[in-house]
């Protein structure tokens, strides 16, 4: 039928970009890291979901959030009954950065220019996924989708009417609340969390 040709052409195309991320090295990330890690997940998918760059598991695996931030995030999906097969999990920066601390490369984040080097991935991804919903996951993704500073603590929600085919909901990155110690606060912000998933999972239906 068309419509699988239309998704075949999708696939090569998108199968291209990825192909040409692999080697990409518009900023210096890619001297230090292992690997690429492109998005994963149904090419069709309405809703995506943005990190922020892959973390140590993640530039072993050359997949996207499967490290502890990752299945927190998994968590918090099956919760708000939102299967990962529904939604396309990738990151505004596509290369890990990190320095050695005590032995273990310790996440770095990654600067502004990091992230408008690329922006061009992140973009092709948005134009061919074509999802409904962006959910932002900490400041850099809300950043690199929004243009401009927004910090999850005191803006997160949704943003419509941001002039592009898709509405946006910013709210915390999972390493977050990893950090936070366990308690009220831990509670509260996990709970607000959940929340936007699941306001993320309304709009899909
Ligand atoms: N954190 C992110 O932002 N992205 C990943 O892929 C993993 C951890």
């Amino acid at each position: 039928s068309s419509d699988e040709v239309k998704l075949l052409t999708v696939k090569s195309s998108f199968d291209e970009a990825a192909e040409h991320a692999a080697t990409c090295q518009a900023c210096p990330l890619y001297q230090k890291s292992t690997q690429t890690v492109w998005g994963s997940g149904p090419k069709n998918a309405r809703l995506m979901i943005v990190g922020e760059q892959p973390g140590d598991q993640e530039d072993l695996s050359g997949q996207p959030f499967v490290g502890p931030a990752g299945q927190l995030l998994h968590e918090f999906l099956q919760r708000a009954n939102l299967s990962t097969d529904q939604s396309y999990l990738t990151n505004a920066v596509k290369h890990f950065s990190w320095r050695f601390s005590k032995g273990r490369r310790l996440h770095q984040k990654p600067s502004s220019q990091q992230v408008h080097a690329c922006r061009p991935w992140l973009e092709w991804e948005l134009r061919s996924v074509r999802p409904e919903i962006v959910l932002c996951l900490g400041t850099t993704a809300a950043r690199s989708i929004l243009g401009k500073p927004v910090s999850p603590v005191s803006d997160r929600g949704l943003y419509d009417d941001i002039g592009r085919p898709f509405r946006v909901i910013v709210t915390y990155h999972p390493s977050y609340l990893l950090r936070l110690p366990l308690g009220p606060e831990r509670e509260a912000r996990s709970t607000e969390f959940l929340e936007d998933i699941r306001l993320a999972r309304i709009f899909i239906g």
